[in-house]
């Protein structure tokens, strides 16, 4: 795998944290504490050091969830997916609570954050932004470019995507997953989950295990350039 080039210097006194995660996931989450935070990534923990591990991570010390041998104020960021619509996460989660781990919350020092009400053990990446009167629940990811408005209530083990969008006062189950694009209208509540696929609309309160759609792309068989050249791009 292709290396990733080195653009910025690790300095001063940084603190240490752990990654509750081996993935993709984890592989993103330490790349941008690397760059921006004020942490470095002192090992991973999981149950399996092979299991879904990205060479990036291959080099970390790890720590078995069940047996916990470093420093118990370390803090512990969640750094799993969405997959089970976040089910593996929460079960994460919960275990690594019942175990004794100082989970907390990453919040990017390049996310608009005008809450305080971030629940334990949530992502919110860089370009979010939470509007205030927001409320998140436990363990929910707000991926770079999510925008929570005012007063939306984002329940526990949630994952909002990229570019996803809440109105004011929506409220969202836990458990569910908004994808790209997404938008959930003022006032409108989702269930609990909830898939809401990529650039679908919610206008309109949704039960529990819900699954909205957005439209399906139009791909006509017409040549892109040639397509581009006569509408004048
Ligand atoms: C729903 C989604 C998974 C479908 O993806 P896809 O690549 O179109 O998948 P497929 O083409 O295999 O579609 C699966 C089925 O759903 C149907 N389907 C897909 N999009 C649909 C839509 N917008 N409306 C109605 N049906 C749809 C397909 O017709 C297909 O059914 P079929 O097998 O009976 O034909 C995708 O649109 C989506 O929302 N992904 C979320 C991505 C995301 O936000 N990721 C976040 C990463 S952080």
């Amino acid at each position: 795998m292709m290396k990733l080039k080195q653009t910025y210097t690790v300095t001063g006194n940084r603190k240490p944290v752990l990654l509750a995660g081996n993935g993709i996931s984890a592989r993103i989450l330490k790349c941008t504490l690397e760059h921006e935070s004020e942490y470095y990534v002192a090992g991973v923990v999981g149950d399996n050091k092979q299991a879904g591990q990205c060479s990036d991570l291959a080099d970390l010390p790890f720590f078995n969830v069940e047996s916990r041998t470093i420093d118990e104020d370390t803090p512990v960021f969640m750094a799993v997916g969405y997959s089970g619509l976040n089910m593996r996460r929460a079960e994460f989660f919960n275990r690594l609570c019942s175990n004794g781990w100082n989970i907390e919350s990453y919040i990017s020092s390049r996310a608009i954050v005008l809450t305080e009400g971030i629940g334990k053990g949530c992502l919110i990446m860089p370009s979010s932004v939470i509007e205030p009167g927001a409320v998140v629940g436990a363990d929910t990811v707000v991926w770079g470019g999510a925008y929570i408005s005012h007063d939306s209530i984002i329940g526990s083990h949630c994952w909002l995507a990229s570019g996803c969008v809440t109105g004011g006062s929506a409220k969202i189950g836990n458990h569910t997953f908004l994808g790209i694009n997404s938008s959930v209208v003022n006032d409108i509540s989702v269930g609990a989950y909830n898939f809401i696929g990529t650039a679908a609309s919610v206008t309109k309160n949704t039960g529990d295990r819900d699954l909205v759609l957005g439209p399906k792309s139009i791909r006509p068989a017409w040549d892109a350039v040639e397509f581009a050249r006569s509408i004048g791009f």
